[in-house]
């Protein structure tokens, strides 16, 4: 074996070389460490099995994204990987924030229904900004109550549910409205086509009292108390945009039309009074289902109240029973303050169609003699 010589100079050089390397090596390895541990404090931590060596670089959020979301690996030893994700992620946190509904408000929190009645609240979602403001209702017994993806409620049968509204896009905000449903065994006649078995008239469903039909003496019910219900609403909801309406006038009994019609023959001669007036047991407000508001009479048209009502009327269940232009057809002269509650649904109807109550259930308003 043959020993070759080093000189101590190279020895010297070979130790200095060696020392270099591990140093290098050391420093190589404190780099990694710290940048590994630095991307661990700013992760969103949506999921790593081992989260000294690797975490994700997703940001936690809430609002859902597509799938097939690609998330980077980063390890101590830089990206190995995309992984195709198949479970929905999410986006941007606060973005859509704004966008979200917030709060739901309806028009009734709580109803009576007689069964096989409907009736159906006005929801309002804010902020008025958020975009998507579907809705999503429930009820909490259908044998009770039912209720359509429009909020139409109808009484099925005697009891008390409730009726529930979700933001579809943001379904821990909710409203609820508690059902009653009452038993209508005193008038069945709702549900007939036509009636009169009572001495009152109903037709589809609806009572129809004018010239033509009348109710009898002791037809007395008092003011009806969905009719009532339902005023305060639109005038709670008229108070909020700075207009007053009140009720002025709403049941009258067969007695009271009497005196009230007698004077106004008295007056001005029953050819004119039965322009404005109707005779006893023809009267709308006999039926307890119409309201006279503010100063009845003709300056009540040109206010901005009157407006209002024409436009608004309809949403809480009422029509303006006596349009103008339409004397002819109703039999009496335009009273913008008498209002009709028929319910939200007929009283759409009859406001989209843009007939009078005669017209729209086919019905004439003549006296016989
Ligand atoms: N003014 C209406 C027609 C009534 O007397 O009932
Ligand atoms: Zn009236």
């Amino acid at each position: 074996m043959v020993k070759k010589r080093v000189t101590k100079q190279t020895l010297r050089r070979r130790r200095a070389v060696a020392l270099l390397i591990l140093l290098l090596i050391i420093v190589g390895i404190i780099l990694l460490a710290n940048s590994c541990s630095d991307k661990k404090e700013s992760s969103g931590k949506k999921s790593s099995s081992d989260k000294k060596i690797a975490q994700t670089t997703v940001p936690l959020n809430t609002q859902p994204l597509q799938q097939n979301n690609s998330i980077t690996i980063t390890t101590a030893f830089g990206n190995i990987s995309d992984i195709q994700t198949t479970e929905p992620m999410n986006e941007t946190t606060t973005a859509d924030d704004g966008n979200k509904v917030e709060s739901i408000t309806l028009t009734f929190y709580a109803t009576n229904l007689k069964v096989g009645e409907k009736k159906m609240p006005i929801v309002t979602m804010s902020p008025s900004s958020a975009t998507d403001k579907s809705e999503l209702w429930e009820s909490s017994n259908t044998t009770i109550a039912t209720v359509d993806q429009r909020g139409d409620i109808l009484g099925v049968s005697p009891g008390t549910c409730y009726i529930t509204v979700k933001s579809k896009s943001n379904p821990e905000v909710y409203a609820e409205v508690k059902v009653t449903v009452i038993a209508d065994e005193e008038e069945p006649e709702l549900t007939l086509t036509s009636s009169s078995e009572s001495g009152a008239t109903y037709i589809k469903g609806i009572l129809i009292v004018n010239k033509s039909y009348s109710l009898p003496e002791d037809y007395n019910p008092g003011l009806d108390p969905t009719t009532k219900s339902q005023f305060d609403l639109l005038s709670a909801d008229a108070k909020k945009e700075g207009l007053d309406i009140h009720l002025s006038s709403g049941f009258r009994s067969y007695d009271y039309q009497k005196r009230i019609y007698n004077n106004y023959v008295n007056a001005y001669g029953q050819a004119t009074a039965d322009t404005f007036s109707a005779r006893p047991g023809h009267s709308e407000h006999q039926t307890g289902l119409a309201i006279d508001v503010n100063s009845i009479d003709d300056s009540f048209a040109s206010t901005p109240e009157s407006a209002w009502l024409e436009s608004n009327a309809h949403k809480y269940g009422f029509i303006i029973r006596y349009p103008k232009g339409k004397e002819d057809i109703t039999g009496y002269k335009y009273e913008s303050w008498h209002i009709r509650y028929l319910g939200v649904d007929t009283a759409t109807a009859v406001y989209n169609s843009g007939l009078t109550l005669e017209e729209y259930l086919g019905v004439n308003s003549k006296y016989n003699g």
